[in-house]
């Protein structure tokens, strides 16, 4: 073994999707069962990220047959490699892959891993800060089709360089792990990133999204680029968001515009989307006369394209993956929620703050749609419903049923 790939750490090889590739063992990295592993190896590696992993796989499969040609992509935070190895066994059509990572552990394993998969011919290795890779790629006729932003936290720090470092209708793949900030926790932290202001409200999962949505929207059209959401969920620790990009003043005048807020009372769970420029009449609920909370400036429009969920949907047939049950379940969720208005309500959320007991969710469901409105479960808790029905029918709704509930048992 030549020093460029002399690992000093221990590893085991770990099969994923179709290939098979070298990962730090994880177990000797924990003392204690609450130990998080992957941060503490000498390269990173979380199993768990296996669904993320997946679906890149569907995502650039389905893109591929958006734009019709061979496909340069590029992970600049790319640790073990497996992503691109994955990519370069699972995708057809894959013409290129740049591949990079700060750390030099991670690029010992991954040249490892291209090679004994036999991919060394597509996929090229760099030992570069991201940002300092990506920027090589910023110019016309050098930029890329597809790059995926997988870091540790925030991945606020490369939009600008992978935005301009993407081709005219390219796809941007991003992960936010920093859901502290980003639903609420640590507000500042998050308007200091993302420049938008969060909220803890029990839909707060959806806002992080619309609040990165927001940003990566915003920093496109400092550039002149447009930006149309494909796919975004939460799962797990993470938030991830598909975007293609649109070169032109007027595609970016159009994403900018579906920007705004979200008005929130925490008293009595009204909820309002407002745009631009934000009113102060605003300030005291409709409802109940408590002060209203807001969140924004952030992304007003759907999370996700219906059609692409589709084409995902369409190349999970093959049941490639281990998580084939968890993605048709996912996709058919985001699918159905694109019908459904902006933010949901939590039931038990609700039935806590009415010191009721929890009743059935496909119960109120089913009766709100009865009643003639659109109401739908969401990916994001399953809890919740994503419905047009104001506050005050959703809380009666929940209360006829869980006194019910009550007075069955007696
Ligand atoms: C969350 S891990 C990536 C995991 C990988 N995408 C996967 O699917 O397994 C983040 C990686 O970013 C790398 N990294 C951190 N800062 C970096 C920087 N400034 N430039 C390039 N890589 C960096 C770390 O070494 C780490 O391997
Ligand atoms: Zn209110």
């Amino acid at each position: 073994m030549s020093k460029k790939t002399e690992i000093s750490f221990p590893t085991e090889k770990i099969k994923e999707g179709k290939i098979e590739v070298i990962v730090p063992k994880l177990n000797a990295y924990k003392s204690k069962a609450s130990d998080y592993a992957p941060s503490k190896a000498p390269v990173f590696y979380n199993p768990i990220m296996e669904l993320n992993r997946d679906f890149t796989i569907l995502a650039v499969k389905s893109f591929q047959k958006i734009i019709k040609k061979d496909i340069v992509f590029c992970e600049p935070l790319a640790s073990s490699g497996i992503r691109c190895v994955r990519l370069a066994a699972e995708v057809p059509h894959i013409k290129k892959i740049i591949l990079g990572d700060i750390n030099s552990n991670a690029i010992k394993l991954s040249i490892i891993n291209v090679k004994a998969n036999g991919f060394d011919n597509i996929i090229k290795i760099y030992n570069k800060d991201a940002n300092l890779l990506l920027s090589q790629y910023g110019a016309p006729k050098k930029r890329l089709d597809v790059i995926d932003i997988d870091p540790f936290g925030s991945p606020v720090l490369y939009f600008d360089t992978a935005l301009r470092a993407l081709c005219n209708n390219g796809m941007l793949a991003i992960t936010a792990t920093d859901l502290a900030p980003l639903c609420g926790v640590h507000p500042k932290a998050c308007i200091r990133k993302y420049g938008g202001k969060p909220l803890r409200t029990e839909y707060c999962q959806e806002i992080a999204i619309r609040i990165l949505s927001g940003c990566i929207i915003a920093t496109a059209a400092k550039y002149d680029i447009g930006t149309r959401l494909l796919f975004s969920y939460s799962s797990d620790h993470y938030l991830r968001v598909y975007v293609q990009i649109k070169y032109g003043a007027k595609e970016a005048d159009k994403s900018i515009a579906s920007l705004g807020y979200l008005i929130h009372c925490f008293g009595c769970f009204y909820r309002e989307s407002v745009k631009y420029p934000f009113s102060k009449k605003i300030e005291i609920c409709p409802k109940c006369g408590s002060k209203l909370d807001w969140s924004g400036p952030l992304w007003l429009g759907k999370i996700s394209n219906k059609e692409f969920c589709e084409m995902m949907e369409e190349e999970n047939k093959y049941k490639a993956f281990k998580n084939n049950r968890k993605i048709r379940k996912f996709l058919s969720l985001l699918k159905a929620e694109e019908d459904g208005p902006i933010t949901y309500f939590v039931v038990d959320k609700i039935c806590d703050k009415l010191g009721l007991p929890v009743p059935s969710v496909v119960k109120i469901i089913q009766k709100l749609q009865d009643d003639g409105f659109t109401a739908l479960p969401t990916h994001f808790n399953p809890r919740g419903i994503r419905t047009n029905a104001q506050a005050s029918k959703v809380k009666n709704l929940i209360k006829k049923y869980a006194l019910e509930q009550v007075n069955n048992k007696k």
